[in-house]
């Protein structure tokens, strides 16, 4: 029988929650489907500060790195807000993405016909709607050098090489051929030399793929695009920062940031999380909505261990809960017909799992 090893980090707030509703999913999908999934438990962020002293320990980036893919709740919290930089939980995550060589993140937008009310968008300008995010993920100015912060002076630096440019783009490309064929890069090239780069790469690159169409668009008119005509997207392909504020901006487009799941791949592993934060004002209240983690866990036997009918039970049994009505407290206002805690969303969605015959 396939078995898979599956290395998790539940991190903090909501992340135990979430993930735990997610490994419930995926046991549920595995049986139906005679695969097997072995679990290692790994800490960073918050709960690994307390516990280690660090917030991104040694044994997590050996244990991820020898794991068939990674399954990541959240990380963060205002106890660990103030301390020093090197030290904060969202520090040890940028190292791990880092560390892991994710630099392709996936960040899926589709809004679900069940949830067209949900988003605070007009239902004719969203529904249908389909995007796929690609966000550079472990360059430009969020790792680029120097950077400082003298306490009068500060600055970061924005970087990318070629090969970092041409590596995500092909990414994009790829995934646009599997879908509408269309890749639309964000920069700022009237501004940024940076973005020149970014640009000129991407038109050399699309030679490559004439089957594919690509346009430019500045970042400031790309978010406004989003909210007047999200439709006419297929692929977003975009720098670390860029794609990092367009993603929550798409993720409103469908109405809330509890659907959002979302792949971080590179040559070496794969990590999957939503794209939501701890929400540690939520923890432990049993609200949380745990779908945009399932779904991160339905991205991950697609992508990764090549488990399609897998992954498209979970959608289908997303999508089926959806339209009959259950909701977690986020959605309760749009057509819910049973409001769901946290355990009972995870329980509901394996009831739909287990009902279906193939
Ligand atoms: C995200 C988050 C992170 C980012 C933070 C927590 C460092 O906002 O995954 O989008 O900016 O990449
Ligand atoms: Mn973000």
């Amino acid at each position: 029988m396939r078995n898979y090893n599956i290395s998790i980090i539940k991190g903090d707030g909501i992340g135990p929650e979430i993930v735990d509703e997610a490994i419930k999913v995926l046991n549920a999908v595995a049986k139906k489907c005679d695969f097997t999934l072995s679990y290692k438990e790994y800490l960073m962020g918050g709960i690994a500060i307390d516990t280690t002293g660090v917030p991104l320990p040694d044994e997590t980036v050996e244990g991820v790195l020898n794991s068939d893919a990674c399954l990541f709740g959240a990380i963060g919290g205002e106890k660990w807000d103030t301390l020093p930089r090197e030290l904060r939980p969202e520090t040890g995550l940028l190292k791990f993405r880092e560390k892991m060589g994710v630099y392709a993140n996936l960040r899926p937008a589709i809004v679900y016909d069940e949830l067209v009310n949900a988003s605070t968008l007009k239902p004719e300008v969203i529904s249908g709607c389909d995007i796929m995010v690609v966000r550079e993920l472990i360059g430009g100015i969020y790792f680029g050098q120097p950077r400082e912060n003298d306490g009068f002076k500060a600055f970061n630096t924005m970087v990318y090489t070629k090969p970092e440019i041409i590596r995500i783009g092909k990414t994009a490309f790829e995934l646009a051929r599997k879908r509408s064929k269309r890749v639309c890069s964000v920069d700022k090239a009237n501004v940024l030399e940076v973005s020149q780069l970014w640009r000129d790469t991407m038109n050399e690159l699309s030679k490559d793929y004439p089957d594919v169409e690509l346009s430019h668009m500045y970042v400031d008119n790309a978010a406004m695009q989003l909210v007047r005509n999200p439709k006419q997207f297929d692929v977003i392909v975009t720098g670390n920062i860029f794609g990092d504020i367009l993603s929550d901006t798409a993720s409103m487009v469908v109405g809330s940031i509890g659907l959002l799941p979302s792949a971080s791949t590179g040559d070496k592993t794969a990590i999957y999380e939503p794209i939501h934060g701890s929400a540690p004002d939520i923890a432990g209240l049993g609200i949380t909505n745990p779908i945009a983690t399932i779904l991160s866990a339905a991205m991950m036997l697609k992508y990764t261990l090549n488990e399609e009918k897998a992954s498209d039970l979970i959608e289908q049994a997303i999508k089926d809960a959806l339209k009959d009505g259950y909701r977690t407290k986020d959605l309760a206002a749009f057509d819910a017909k049973e409001v769901l805690n946290c355990v009972a969303m995870g329980d509901k969605i394996v009831e739909y799992i287990n009902k279906y015959k193939f």
